[in-house]
């Protein structure tokens, strides 16, 4: 229904080119909004600053079987992410398929895949896409760009990606520069009259159009729904750290879950940030806009009309990182003063890493960092709108039970509270501080949380309507065996618990309801700091009886003695049992952080699988490869 409502007509590729007079296309194959986002960075520059006419589409929402008819002189900018194990995102099955049996001698193209060096196949969907593009007979302009996430980079790899590549396009199409200034793609109007059960697109506010409270038919990415929360509370509290347990109610919702998926939640940003935001930039928080398309084949970025406050609340990205594009854009509109020394700075990779990136700034700390707290106030909100990126929503391991908890989800979330050097607010993670905010609310009703009231033309309205999130399911591979017998190996330090939380769960409930006669063994390996910040620790006995000693949990505490006490520690003092356990054809299970933990969980099981059969490390590395290929080894990783 969305699709529709951005062309009208034709789904066909050519076709929609063809009715909408565009001269160059940009695809997307995007799993949580990122390869989407650079997508329409990389298509707004090619407008604003050459003056092409783009066509920006998820190859999810087009029919590419006329691909192959596409005027030659039209060029396709492909932005290709991967996901899970090396797989292309789940709405480009077609376009994957497609792509294996093409013909396309006379396509040229530009590649950037976005992925994560942490993970086993890096970049796989765009490499595979490469390769069929390659056997298609098509060609490549520039080189295949590998963004990298887990190093923290995409955002570096895509400009210096970007700079080449447009280098490159020079010689096939004309890119003459036609203005360096920001182009609006949306015409945007205030309005000053509305009626009162307008609704201005706050998600959670009791103002919802009564419409969005029969649940949709199916809850995606794309429709998530105003989700109860039942009951949330904390689970332990540090020094700088806290852990929430949130569970949602979705008992009178449509949202089917299974034991090892994970839940996306709908982040909305805090009360200070949103208020910095608006000095920053001297916005008016309860003017009432609207926007309209410039270009027919653009969907809007939000609901409209809506307030700017709701924008920057719901919709607007707004404590990230800031991107050195984004400085650049703005740096047109900088306090004269500074403007200079901002083009300068945004051109300057080296030198804005160190000034900004290093400072961990967002977007408002940066900027009043750079005119010494003197506002923004000359950038037009609708390059705001069009500059900052959309929020997405934030992925966890489900860690509840479809069986044993058909009708809530349970969040398992870790919150870090940290304090910037340079400007001495809170440096706070959206999601875990609201669902924290959340849980401090709903458990103490004194609490001096408060959840936004909103304000506008028509006064003061109370838009916090409650304890709820927008939220949907996204299916993860990471499952139970369904032979009950196959034992399981669970590695999960710190939040990495949560889906085994879930898994014992699932096989509590098997057991109660008596189908679970000859179930195989199961070791759990999880780490924590000390007995403090033990998730779960009075839960664990009793799954542990009623699961008649099938059940083990070994823990590794890493901080009560001088020496580090690590997972991977604990599973070289049981080698014996667990090799044994994989003779008999276990599943392993690892579930936490990509970037150091599952690599040396995997380097312990890799040398205990080489000692075990007399193999070269090697060679067990290649088994390895060989069990996540096949689901004997799972990664849940982040
Ligand atoms: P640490 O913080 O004391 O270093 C959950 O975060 C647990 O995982 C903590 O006990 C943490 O220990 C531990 N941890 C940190 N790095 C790890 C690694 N590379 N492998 C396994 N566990 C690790």
């Amino acid at each position: 229904d969305d699709i529709s409502a951005t062309h009208g007509g034709s789904n066909d590729i050519v076709q929609m080119m063809q009715d909408n007079d565009k001269n160059y296309l940009v695809l997307y194959a995007s799993q949580t909004g990122t390869a989407e986002d650079y997508a329409k960075r990389f298509a707004k520059e090619l407008k604003s600053k050459f003056g092409l006419n783009v066509l920006c589409q998820d190859v999810e929402n087009v029919d590419l079987e006329n691909l192959h008819n596409l005027p030659s002189h039209i060029i396709v900018s492909f932005f290709i992410s991967t996901y899970g194990e090396g797989d292309f995102p789940d709405g480009a099955v077609n376009f994957e398929q497609y792509l294996s049996t093409a013909q396309l001698s006379d396509l040229k193209y530009t590649l950037f895949g976005l992925g994560n060096y942490t993970y086993e196949f890096f970049n796989m969907a765009a490499k595979k896409a490469l390769k069929m593009l390659t056997e298609a007979d098509a060609t490549l302009i520039g080189k295949l760009g590998l963004g990298d996430d887990g190093k923290g980079t995409t955002e570096e790899d895509y400009l210096s990606w970007k700079e080449e590549t447009l280098e490159t396009l020079h010689g096939f199409i004309n890119l003459s520069e036609e203005s360096t200034g920001f182009k609006p793609s949306f015409k945007l109007s205030f309005v000053d009259k509305i009626s009162d059960d307008t609704y201005l697109g706050e998600l959670t506010s009791d103002y919802l159009p009564s419409n969005n409270f029969t649940p949709p038919t199916t809850v995606s990415a794309k429709h998530p729904y105003v989700t109860p929360i039942a009951h949330a509370k904390e689970l332990f509290k540090s020094v700088g750290r806290n852990c929430i347990h949130t569970e949602f109610d979705i008992s009178n919702t449509t949202i089917k879950y299974q034991t090892g998926d994970h839940i996306a939640i709908w982040p909305f940003n805090a009360n200070e940030k949103v208020e910095q935001f608006m000095t920053t930039f001297a916005l008016q928080p309860n003017k009432i806009f609207n926007l309209e398309p410039l270009d027919p084949t653009m969907e809007l970025p939000f609901p409209c009309p809506t307030t700017i406050e709701t924008a920057l609340r719901y919709y607007l990205e707004i404590t990230g990182p800031v991107s050195r594009e984004c400085l650049s854009v703005l740096s047109e509109f900088a306090p004269s003063e500074i403007k200079e020394y901002v083009i300068s700075l945004s051109k300057d990779k080296d030198a804005f890493a160190q000034e900004i990136t290093a400072k961990k700034f967002n977007l408002a700390d940066a900027l009043l960092y750079l005119s010494q707290g003197q506002a923004w106030s000359q950038v037009p909100w609708e390059c705001l709108i069009e500059t900052l990126s959309i929020i997405t929503p934030r992925y966890y391991s489900i860690s509840s039970a479809s069986n044993a908890d058909p009708s809530t989800i349970h969040v398992t979330s870790i919150v870090e509270n940290d304090t910037n050097e340079i400007t001495g607010s809170p440096t706070l993670g959206v999601t875990t501080n609201l669902l924290r905010n959340i849980s401090l609310n709903m458990n103490d009703p004194n609490s001096t949380k408060i959840m936004p009231v909103q304000y506008d033309i028509r006064g003061p309205r109370n838009l916090y309507g409650g304890h709820k999130l927008p939220i949907h399911i996204r299916h993860s591979p990471f499952k139970l065996p369904t032979d009950l017998s196959i034992p399981i190996i669970m590695i999960g330090p710190g939040t990495g618990v949560a889906p085994f939380r879930g898994f014992i769960r699932d096989r509590v409930h098997s057991v109660g309801s008596g189908d679970a006669n000859n179930m195989g063994k199961m070791m759990l390996f999880y780490g924590c700091r000390n007995e403090d910040d033990f998730l779960y620790q009075e839960e664990w006995p009793e799954y542990s009886s009623k699961l008649d000693g099938n059940f083990e949990m070994i823990v590794a505490l890493s901080r009560v003695s001088d020496k580090k006490c690590y997972v991977q520690h604990k599973l070289k003092e049981r080698q014996q049992d667990l090799v044994e356990l994989l003779n008999q054809g276990a599943n392993i299970y690892v579930c936490g952080d990509a970037v150091r933990m599952a690599k040396d969980v995997q380097r312990s099981i890799c040398e205990m699988i080489s000692q075990d059969k007399g193999i070269s490390i090697e060679d067990a590395g290649e088994m390895i490869k060989a069990m996540k290929i096949n689901g004997k080894y799972q990664e849940d990783v982040w």
